[in-house]
């Protein structure tokens, strides 16, 4: 026998039992008469003793025993003298009486502990010994609990576990595809899922009303601690629902989740509105472990003047409890933080509230004290507080003060590990306008369906466009004049939803649109002529033909949301074996080249 036990299980009850442990060679201590060891596997660490005045052979032979060596250990279990109340095993130790080494290894490149030595990209190169490491057997440990969980929680609600195939094809909306060329369609190719959407509506089509998969994405698009270019997703899909039913059963998730995992009780999530959102917090993600909400200043700010203000379509601003003490060396460091690129800002705008309520600004050459006051007022401002204000182009203003509310969160320590909020994000806007490309793109995806009330909008664009007039909506074509539009799509609500928690996008879903003329409306808006639409996708307005029930869904990020639960920010951790930020794997070394043959095999020239 390899072994009896793990080197996580015995305790003081298993003394004078003779047991063997197999494991790896965590670290070993010589110390004269005696030599330690301690052994690792997956369910702890566990000490061996070899005493050179009883079998000094056998000790002579454990000296030579290098790190990470695998080893079958046999032996009794003896009280320490010297217990380690840190370790589960710290009040036993194994008298080796045999010892057999099941390999060999090479010093490890970093050490396996904890606090590692090894930098990333090396780590990465070797992950299979990272993964040694308990860090990153937690975060699996962690990540298979909550598919455990979840699957409990779905199947007790009649969802059938349904796999959807990987080799699908490309479609343009989204971000880009992984394509996969086809042996036996010469320059035709698949491409990998960004996520099994229209699949998981073709079984609603069938009639499997309640569907889940926990199932792999490809999405090759740039990469951030919270992307990966292949992530899964907990997909689900209901039929006979509305938005009410769905938002109920996945609360039901996540609270099910929290409950089993963390043993945390969670309140009814709040469901915000997209456009409360953005103007309370700057983002359709905000993280309600803090209040903090924007203040907006137009009617108190501008007209004293003041260009910044004056100039700006947005004057906003926070209230930042307790800081009216900051240096001035704190101010400028908070200057500069918005005005690095990715916050954005111009100028930070400060009012501080001293200890006897009196007002000092940044801006004192303009407002007098009686204009700080009624700013103040908005603000509840309370002696020992902070207003900072950004000012600008709406949507920046909004960004940057964002950013700039999640540093002073950080801060202030009020983004608190353990502590959760989780909410629903709701009424997002069907479609948004790029000004680049001079057309709507779907905000979520194109098969999401539009409120019912506002479908009359949808119908006023396609009549106008069908008169062959202008479609451009660009705000600044319309602000200007130059074209006329009959109704401002991004108006258009979507019955679409999002599960935040702590700033954090976990999950989004909508109802579908479930018939085919408003779907072919839909793609229409998005700019597809008829043939592509059939094209792209016949094979769904199609089916809608044969009886499509209502149906919506949802899809939650599964790395995300374990990262999350682990109070982590990157979701590299919690896979096993992950791309780095070029998407490179960099233990097998893929993506690579392939040969000449295989390559003239798939019928495909490359062009260097
Ligand atoms: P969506 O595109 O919003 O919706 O994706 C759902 C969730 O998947 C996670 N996610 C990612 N996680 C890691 N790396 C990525 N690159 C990545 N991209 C997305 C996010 C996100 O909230 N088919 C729809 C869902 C539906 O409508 O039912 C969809 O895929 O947590």
């Amino acid at each position: 026998m390899l072994r009896t036990h793990t080197c996580g299980e015995l305790n003081m009850n298993y003394v004078g039992r003779d047991v063997t442990l197999s494991g790896w060679l965590q670290r070993s201590r010589d110390m004269g008469g005696l030599t330690f060891i301690d052994l690792r596997d997956r369910y702890g660490i566990t000490q061996l003793v070899f005493n050179m005045e009883i079998n000094p052979v056998l000790c002579e032979e454990a000296r030579k025993l290098g790190r990470e060596f695998v080893l079958s250990a046999s032996g009794k279990v003896t009280e320490r003298s010297n217990k380690n109340p840190r370790m589960t095993t710290g009040d036993i130790e194994i008298m080796v009486d045999s010892l057999t080494v099941l390999n060999v290894s090479k010093t490890p490149p970093f050490t396996i502990e904890d606090n590692t030595d090894g930098g990333e990209e090396l780590r990465m190169k070797y992950r299979y010994l990272d993964l040694r490491r308990k860090v990153n057997k937690k975060n699996l440990e962690l990540r298979h609990k909550m598919a455990i969980e979840t699957r409990n929680y779905l199947n007790l609600q009649r969802f059938l576990e349904i796999e959807t195939p990987y080799l699908i094809k490309s479609t343009p909306e989204g971000a880009r595809d992984f394509v996969v060329p086809s042996r036996m369609n010469a320059g035709q190719f698949y491409a990998l899922p960004q996520s099994p959407q229209t699949f998981k509506q073709l079984l609603m089509v069938a009639g499997f009303d309640r569907y889940y998969q926990i199932v792999r994405c490809f999405r090759d698009e740039d990469l951030r601690a919270d992307r990966q270019p292949e992530f899964t997703q907990i997909d689900c899909e209901m039929a006979f629902v509305t938005q009410e039913d769905i938002l109920n059963t996945f609360e039901g998730l996540a609270k099910h989740l929290f409950k089993s995992i963390l043993n945390f009780d969670t309140e009814v999530f709040p469901r915000i509105p997209y456009e409360t959102a953005i103007r309370l917090y700057g983002s359709d993600k905000p993280d309600l472990r803090f209040g903090m909400e924007f203040m907006e200043l137009n009617e108190v700010a501008k007209g004293k003047g003041f260009r910044m203000f004056d100039d700006a379509e947005l004057v906003a601003g926070i209230n930042t409890q307790g800081c009216g003490e900051y240096s001035r060396k704190q101010l400028d460091e908070l200057t500069d933080f918005v005005k690095k690129p990715q916050v954005g800002a111009s100028a930070l705008i400060y009012i501080r509230v001293a200890p006897d309520g009196s007002l000092k600004s940044s801006v004192d050459k303009f407002y007098s004290s009686e204009d700080l006051a009624v700013i103040a007022l908005k603000f509840n401002a309370k002696p020992g507080d902070l207003i900072l204000i950004l000012a600008g182009k709406c949507n920046k203003t909004r960004s940057a003060l964002s950013e700039l509310r999640l540093e002073m969160g950080n801060r202030l320590g009020l983004r608190k590990p353990g502590h959760y909020k989780p909410l629903w994000v709701i009424d997002f806007p069907l479609l948004e306008w790029d000004e680049e490309t001079n057309r709507y793109y779907a905000k979520h995806h194109p098969f999401t369906a539009p409120v019912p009330e506002d479908i009359r909008m949808i119908d006023q664009y396609l009549s106008h466009i069908s008169d062959n007039k202008p479609v451009s909506t660009s705000l600044s074509e319309q602000n200007s004049g130059q074209i006329q539009v009959p109704v401002d799509l991004e108006n258009v609500h979507a019955n679409a939803y999002d599960l935040v928690i702590n700033g954090v996008e976990i999950g989004g879903g909508s109802i579908r649109i479930h018939n085919k003329e408003l779907q072919k409306k839909m793609l229409t808006v998005l700019g597809f002529s008829e043939e592509d639409a059939a094209n792209q996708f016949g094979f769904l307005m199609n089916a809608f033909e044969y009886g499509a029930p209502p149906h919506g869904g949802i899809a939650f990020g599964f790395d995300r949301w374990t990262a999350i639960f682990a109070g982590a920010d990157s979701i590299r951790d919690f896979i096993a074996f992950p791309k780095n930020n070029s998407g490179r794997d960099v233990m097998i070394d893929s993506p690579a080249r392939i040969k000449d043959e295989q390559l003239k095999e798939l019928g495909i020239k490359l062009v260097s």
